[in-house]
């Protein structure tokens, strides 16, 4: 596929590729990048286990966004899952420029009772979690590899549009109570991201997501109570779930790095979300 070649109204700006622009975080990283040339493309327009498509010079930033993110599909088919996030992401780096690309707290295990760091042991027990692990490599030395957590945002598949969905039709909602992380606004996460980028950060592993934590009950809890949504939670552990992918318990992620980004607290998030959706 041949680009169109940039507008010269943007000529002086940025001129910055985002990948999987559809997606939640995809779309936060449009509005946050506004300012820039963007160039935007979603999986139909690029298929990153493809060749990049012609026309892509002279990039000054690449956001990386696009993923397989299906955690129990890449269960039944790690190589779908690695074709996307290690190979797309090796044809992404390939472009040559700077580039941020995005991993997950799922990379590690969830036994260490105190937050992950950057510098802690990573041991994904997860298809996906390997891909996303292999995925970081990928992205050569020279990327920042930003971990994030629990993404939530106003469009697509997630965690709060889900218990919104199933709060206004059900009395009673099942939730997992045993497993803690960080649900972190994409609106949240994209700020932290032009942050790093806008001041230059050194490249290299960071762990960006949102303050606080809490459970998936909790986090559901939370949706209901600020959406005013009358349904009950009842707490169940993963294992009743039986979910495909195992998950880690404890993936609370904070960074140790000088400098780093910090983001506003989950509950905060879930306010911004709710009131972009209408929901509060
Ligand atoms: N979601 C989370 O809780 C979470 C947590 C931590 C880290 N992350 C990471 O954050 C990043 C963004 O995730 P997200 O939540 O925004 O995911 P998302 O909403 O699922 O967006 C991913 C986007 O990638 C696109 N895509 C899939 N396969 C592609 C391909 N072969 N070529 C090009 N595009 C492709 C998808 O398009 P289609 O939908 O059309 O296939 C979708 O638009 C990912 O790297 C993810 O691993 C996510």
């Amino acid at each position: 596929m041949e680009l169109e070649q940039p507008d010269p109204l943007h000529a002086g700006r940025r001129r910055v590729l985002i990948t999987g622009a559809s997606g939640q975080l995809g779309r936060a990283l449009q509005r946050e990048f506004a300012e820039d040339n963007l160039v935007a493309l979603s999986h139909k327009e690029w298929n990153v286990t493809l060749p990049p498509p012609r026309g892509l010079a002279a990039l000054d930033l690449v956001l990386h966004a696009a993923a397989w993110t299906d955690v129990d599909g890449a269960e039944a088919d790690p190589q779908g899952a690695a074709a996307v996030n290690i190979a797309g992401t090796a044809n992404v780096a390939s472009l040559g420029a700077p580039l941020v690309t995005f991993s997950t707290d799922y990379v590690f295990d969830g036994r260490k009772p105190e937050p992950y760091v950057e510098s802690d042991r990573v041991n994904p027990l997860s298809a996906y979690g390997r891909t996303k692990l292999h995925g970081e490599t990928a992205a050569g030395p020279d990327a920042w590899i930003v971990r994030s957590s629990w993404l939530f945002g106003t469009t697509g598949h997630n965690f709060v549009r889900t218990m919104l969905r199933l709060g206004s039709e059900q009395e009673e909602v099942a939730v997992v109570d045993d497993q803690r992380g960080c649900p972190t606004y994409v609106g949240h996460l994209a700020g932290a991201v032009r942050e790093l980028v806008d001041t230059d950060r050194p490249r290299g592993v960071w762990h960006l997501a949102a303050d606080g934590d809490c459970t998936w009950a909790e986090l559901a809890e939370a949706v209901f109570s600020e959406a005013g949504i009358d349904c009950r939670v009842r707490r169940v552990s993963t294992l009743e779930l039986g979910r495909p992918a195992p998950r880690p318990a404890h993936a609370v992620l904070r960074s140790e790095r000088a400098g780093a980004p910090v983001l506003p607290h989950w509950r905060d998030g879930l306010r911004e979300c709710l009131a972009a959706m209408g929901s509060i």
